[in-house]
Formats: C-alpha cells, structure tokens, sequence
C-alpha cells in the first residue's frame, strides 16, 4: 500500500514538475472555474456558520503542493457536478473529516500523530485539539520550518499564554533576535508525537532534551556557557534519583502532591520562563535560590545550596575556595609525583656513580 503511493506520488511529482512548473495544471481548471472565482462564494451549515467555497489560486500556486497535486489528489470524492457534499452541522465537522487526506501520502506524520497528546485528547472528545490542517492549513501550507521561528508561532496560535511566557525567556528572546540555537517549542515537546506533559514522562527527559544542546560544546562555546551541566547533574544525588525513579515516580507524583522527587533541571530553572542564571528573577539565583530548593526541602536554611555544589564548574568568580582547592591539588600533584621519580632517580644515578 505505501510502496505503491510512493510510487504514484513520484509520478504526480515528475509530471508536475516536468509540466506546469510555476503554474497550475490545467486539469484543475475544472475545479477553479467555480471555486476560484468568486472570493464571498459560501455555503450555509446547519451550525449558522458558512463555509467559505473560495479558494485562492495564487496561494495554492505558492503552496509546498501547488506544483506538483491536483484537487482531486486529496480532494478524491469530487469527481463531477454536483458532488455529493457530506452532511456537515458544523465548521470543525468539515476540518475533522478531510484532515485524513493527508494520510494517503504522509503516512509517517499521520502514524506519529496518533502517539501524541493532541489525538488523545481529540479521541476524549474535546475537538478543539490540532489537527493536520490547524497546524499546515490546508491549500496554503508552507515549509513549516521557514522560518524556523514560525514553529513556535504555530503553536502559539492555540497555546497564546504558553507562548506569552516563552517569549520573555531566555529561549524565547533568543528566537525574537534572530537566534537559530535557541529551542522552539518543538525541540522540546516534537511535533507529531507529542508527550502528554502531566504524566511526568517529558519532565523525567530533561536532562536529555536539554541536554542535546546544553552539551554541544560547538554551540555553547559561542554563549560563554558550560557544557557539564548535565554530567555535572547527572552524577549529583537528584541526578542519582531521578534516573532510579524514572517511569513511575512523577505520575506518582501528581496523584499525592506530599510526597517528593528528585528535582530535574525545570525544577530549578522553570519551563518556559528559563532565564539567565544570573538575572535578578532567575529562580537559581543566589539571592532566590534558597526559595527553589525549598519546594522541596522545605527545612532548607540559607546556608543549604551552599551543601550542594551545583553543576557549576568551580571558576575563580563561581567558586574561588573550591576552584583554589582544585588548583591546588592539580599542581601539588604533579608536584609532589614529580619530586617522587627525581627523587629515586637521584638514589639510582648515587648508587651506579659510588660503584
Ligand atoms: C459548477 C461549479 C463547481 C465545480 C466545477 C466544482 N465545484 Fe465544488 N462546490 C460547488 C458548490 C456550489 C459547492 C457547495 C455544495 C453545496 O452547497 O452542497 C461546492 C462544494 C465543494 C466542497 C466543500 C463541501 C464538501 O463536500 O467537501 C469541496 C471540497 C469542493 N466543492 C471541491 C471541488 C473539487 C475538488 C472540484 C473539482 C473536481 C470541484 N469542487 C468542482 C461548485 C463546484
Ligand atoms: C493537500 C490537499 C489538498 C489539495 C491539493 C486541495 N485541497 Fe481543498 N481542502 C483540503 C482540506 C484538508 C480541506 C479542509 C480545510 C479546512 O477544514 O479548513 C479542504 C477544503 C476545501 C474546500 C472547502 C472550503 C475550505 O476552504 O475549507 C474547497 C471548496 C476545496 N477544498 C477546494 C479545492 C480545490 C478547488 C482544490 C484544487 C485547486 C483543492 N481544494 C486542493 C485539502 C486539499
Ligand atoms: C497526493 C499526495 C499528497 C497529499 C494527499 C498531501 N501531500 Fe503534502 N506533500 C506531498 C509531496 C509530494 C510533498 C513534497 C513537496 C516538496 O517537498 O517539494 C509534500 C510536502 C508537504 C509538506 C512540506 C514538507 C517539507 O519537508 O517541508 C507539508 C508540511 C505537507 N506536505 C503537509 C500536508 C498536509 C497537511 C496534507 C493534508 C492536508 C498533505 N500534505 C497532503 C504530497 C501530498
Ligand atoms: C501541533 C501541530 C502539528 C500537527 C497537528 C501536525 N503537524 Fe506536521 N509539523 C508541525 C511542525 C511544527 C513541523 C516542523 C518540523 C518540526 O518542528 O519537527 C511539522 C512538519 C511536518 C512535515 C515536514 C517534515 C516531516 O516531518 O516530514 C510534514 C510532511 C508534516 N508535518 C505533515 C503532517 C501531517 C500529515 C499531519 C497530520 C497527520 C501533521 N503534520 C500534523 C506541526 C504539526
Ligand atoms: C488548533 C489548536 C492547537 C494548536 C495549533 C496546537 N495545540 Fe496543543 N493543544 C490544543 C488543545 C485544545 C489542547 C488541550 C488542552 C487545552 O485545552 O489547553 C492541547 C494540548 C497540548 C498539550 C498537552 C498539555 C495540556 O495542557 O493539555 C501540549 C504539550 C501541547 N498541546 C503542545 C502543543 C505544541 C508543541 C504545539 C505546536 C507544535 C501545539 N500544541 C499546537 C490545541 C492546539
Ligand atoms: C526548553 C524546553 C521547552 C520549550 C522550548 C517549550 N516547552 Fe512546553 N513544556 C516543557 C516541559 C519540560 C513541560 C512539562 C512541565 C512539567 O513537568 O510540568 C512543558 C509543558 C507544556 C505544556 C503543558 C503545561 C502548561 O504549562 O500549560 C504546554 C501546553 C506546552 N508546554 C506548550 C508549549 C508551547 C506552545 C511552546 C512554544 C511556544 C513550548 N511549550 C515550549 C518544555 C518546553
Ligand atoms: C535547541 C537547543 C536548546 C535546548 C533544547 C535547550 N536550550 Fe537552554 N539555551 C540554549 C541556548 C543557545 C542558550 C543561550 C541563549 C542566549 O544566551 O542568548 C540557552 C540558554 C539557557 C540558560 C541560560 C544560561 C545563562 O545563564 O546564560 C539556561 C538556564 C538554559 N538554557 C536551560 C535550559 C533547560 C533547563 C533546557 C531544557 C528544559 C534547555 N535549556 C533546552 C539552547 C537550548
Ligand atoms: C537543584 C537545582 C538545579 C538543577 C536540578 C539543575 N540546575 Fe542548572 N543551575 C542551577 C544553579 C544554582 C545554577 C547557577 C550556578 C552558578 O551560578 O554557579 C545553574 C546554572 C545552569 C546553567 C548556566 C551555566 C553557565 O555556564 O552559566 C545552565 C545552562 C543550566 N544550569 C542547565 C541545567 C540543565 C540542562 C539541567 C538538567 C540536566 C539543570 N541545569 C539542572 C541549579 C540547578
Ligand atoms: C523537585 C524537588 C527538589 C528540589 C527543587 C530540590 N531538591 Fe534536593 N533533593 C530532592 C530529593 C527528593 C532528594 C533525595 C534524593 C535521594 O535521596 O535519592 C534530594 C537530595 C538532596 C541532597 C542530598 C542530601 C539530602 O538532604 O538528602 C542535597 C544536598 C540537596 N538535595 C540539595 C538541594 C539544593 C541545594 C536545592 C536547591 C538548589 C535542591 N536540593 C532542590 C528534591 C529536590
């Protein structure tokens, strides 16, 4: 079944491509002589709402698809006049059962979907959730990656205040300034199998997901930033439990708010509003850390984050007093295991000489 649409698709492409570059082939003609004529043409739901009928030739051209698919590629059940229209009540009916076209030919996306959060919710009924169209559109989809802060826009479209809160961090302000390093809503959450958040599965990940950039040493490089911070976390006592705790704990969690789990990086550093670690709001700034750390020791005296060394590198401006000791032990080391081999060298070179 794939095999053969992949087949058919390669035709379609080499014909439009060797046929109508730029233009609309003509076959379509048929179908844009009523649909593409008249931009106020509407069809009147039993909802009161009114389908518009138009559709516009020269973004369909522009489309990702406007070379290369005819209407009925995915509009296959027009075949002649009149059609038989399918007893849609509302807008959203119309979305909800076209959205399938798209399977015929991106079967991988389509399979994806139906892992993510988006189908789950749909399949519990609450029919506002993302299809296919709400995210691409349906006669005018573009490169969803171009430009690459267009993903994030994407999203926002329905998760305005998610959106909101991303852009004032320092991810989002990244992504404002042109910054093509910064993650999009997608690098974290992907697109198509989207992770259900509240069961702990995405929060459990983070050192992963963060980690994919936050341990580039290339990219980092370019931001003054350490690339330990995972490995750093990793081998610390809430790296320790968290990676013991995965599956099970966080959804634990959630059902009895009382008991604890060791803190991932969003724990610390927040979700979306994830800000410089030295700005003056940054939850694991000096002056505010105690606060973070007693979510969940909540015992916790000012002096507490000084007994966790955080995933800091000790540095001269960090840590001075653990960085001194380092040194110390870095040149005391070599030092002494130095002074060590000249010091039997010496005996040696004394007992061959006094033969
Ligand atoms: C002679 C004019 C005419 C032609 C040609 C025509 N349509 Fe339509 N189309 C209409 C009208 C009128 C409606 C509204 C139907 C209704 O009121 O029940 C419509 C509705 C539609 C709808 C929305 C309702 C639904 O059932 O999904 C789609 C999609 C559609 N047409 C696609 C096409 C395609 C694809 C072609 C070419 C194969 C085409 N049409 C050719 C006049 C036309
Ligand atoms: C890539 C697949 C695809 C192609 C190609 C395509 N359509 Fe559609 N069409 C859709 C989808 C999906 C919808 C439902 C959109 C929605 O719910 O907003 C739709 C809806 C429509 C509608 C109903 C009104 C609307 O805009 O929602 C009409 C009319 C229509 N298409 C006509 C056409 C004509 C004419 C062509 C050829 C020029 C065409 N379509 C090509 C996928 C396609
Ligand atoms: C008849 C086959 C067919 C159908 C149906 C179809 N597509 Fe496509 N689509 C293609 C082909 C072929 C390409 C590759 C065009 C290219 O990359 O230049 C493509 C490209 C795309 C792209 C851009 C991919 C990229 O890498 O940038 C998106 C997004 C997309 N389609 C979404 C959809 C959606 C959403 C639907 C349903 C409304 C749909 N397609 C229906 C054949 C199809
Ligand atoms: C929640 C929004 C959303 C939904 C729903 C969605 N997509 Fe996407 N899609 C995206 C984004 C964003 C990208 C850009 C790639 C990325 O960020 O991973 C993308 C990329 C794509 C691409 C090009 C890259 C690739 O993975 O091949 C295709 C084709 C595509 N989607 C088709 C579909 C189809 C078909 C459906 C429905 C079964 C669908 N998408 C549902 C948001 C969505
Ligand atoms: C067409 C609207 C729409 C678009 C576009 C959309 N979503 Fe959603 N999304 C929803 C709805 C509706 C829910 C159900 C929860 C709610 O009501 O807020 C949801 C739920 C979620 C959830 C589960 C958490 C929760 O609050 O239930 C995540 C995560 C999510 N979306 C991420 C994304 C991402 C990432 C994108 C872009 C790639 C995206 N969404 C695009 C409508 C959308
Ligand atoms: C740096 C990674 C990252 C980026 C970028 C990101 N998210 Fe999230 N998001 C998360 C994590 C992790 C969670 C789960 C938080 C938890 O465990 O409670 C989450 C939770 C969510 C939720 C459900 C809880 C809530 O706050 O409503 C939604 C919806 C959501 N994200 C949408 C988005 C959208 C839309 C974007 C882009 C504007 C985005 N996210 C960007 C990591 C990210
Ligand atoms: C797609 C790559 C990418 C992902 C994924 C990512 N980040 Fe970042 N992050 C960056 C880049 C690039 C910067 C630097 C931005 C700047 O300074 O303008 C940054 C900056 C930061 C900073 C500010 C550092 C400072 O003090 O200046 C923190 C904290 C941070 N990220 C934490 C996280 C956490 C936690 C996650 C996961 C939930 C995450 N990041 C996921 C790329 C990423
Ligand atoms: C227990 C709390 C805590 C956890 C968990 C945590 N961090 Fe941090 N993070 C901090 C503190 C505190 C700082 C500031 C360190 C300093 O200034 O010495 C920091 C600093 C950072 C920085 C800035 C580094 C720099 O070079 O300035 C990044 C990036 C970062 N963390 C990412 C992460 C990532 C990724 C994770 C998960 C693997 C994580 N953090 C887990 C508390 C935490
Ligand atoms: C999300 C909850 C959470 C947050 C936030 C958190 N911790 Fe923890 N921490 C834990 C849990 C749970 C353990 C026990 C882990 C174990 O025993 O395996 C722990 C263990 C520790 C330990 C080991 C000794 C002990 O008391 O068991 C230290 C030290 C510690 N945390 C310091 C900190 C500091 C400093 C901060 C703030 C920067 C912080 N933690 C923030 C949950 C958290």
């Amino acid at each position: 079944m794939r095999t053969t649409h992949r087949a058919l698709l390669g035709l379609v492409v080499a014909l439009g491509m060797g046929t109508a570059r730029g233009a609309i082939p003509a076959e379509q003609d048929d179908c844009l002589g009523c649909h593409g004529s008249d931009p106020s043409q509407t069809m009147d739901l039993p909802s009161g709402e009114k389908l518009s009928l138009y559709v516009d030739q020269e973004h369909f051209a522009k489309s990702v698809h406007g070379e290369i698919l005819r209407c009925g590629d995915c509009h296959s059940d027009k075949t002649g006049y009149p059609h038989d229209s399918k007893p849609f009540k509302t807008r959203r009916d119309v979305t909800v059962a076209t959205y399938e076209q798209c399977k015929s030919c991106h079967f991988a996306n389509y399979t994806k979907t139906l892992d993510g959060v988006h189908f789950a919710i749909m399949a519990k009924g609450n029919r506002k959730a993302a299809l296919c169209v709400d995210c691409h559109g349906s006669h005018d989809i573009g490169r969803p990656t171009e430009p690459r802060a267009r993903i994030s826009q994407t999203c926002a479209s329905c998760h305005a205040n998610v959106n909101k809160v991303y852009l004032g961090s320092v991810h989002g302000k990244g992504l404002t300034a042109g910054n093509q390093d910064v993650p999009v809503c997608t690098d974290c959450h992907r697109a198509h199998d989207i992770a259900d958040p509240r069961d702990g599965s995405l929060a459990l990940r983070t050192p992963e997901v963060c980690g994919r950039c936050h341990t580039d040493e290339k990219m980092m490089k370019r931001y003054g930033l350490s690339t330990r911070v995972v490995d750093t976390y990793l081998t610390d006592f809430h790296g320790m439990s968290a990676s013991l705790t995965k599956g099970h704990a966080r959804s634990a969690k959630a059902k009895d708010p009382n008991r604890l789990f060791a803190a991932v990086c969003t724990d610390c550093h927040g979700v979306h509003e994830i800000s410089k670690s030295k700005d003056p709001g940054s939850p694991v700034v000096r002056a505010n850390l105690v606060k973070t750390c007693r979510k969940c020791h909540p015992d916790a005296t000012d002096s507490f984050p000084a007994s966790w060394l955080s995933h800091y590198e000790p540095s001269p401006q960090k840590a001075p007093i653990v960085w001194l000791v380092q040194m110390f032990y870095r040149l005391m080391i070599p030092f002494m295991v130095g002074g060590l081999v000249l010091q039997i060298a010496l005996h040696l070179w004394r007992v061959v000489v006094n033969r």
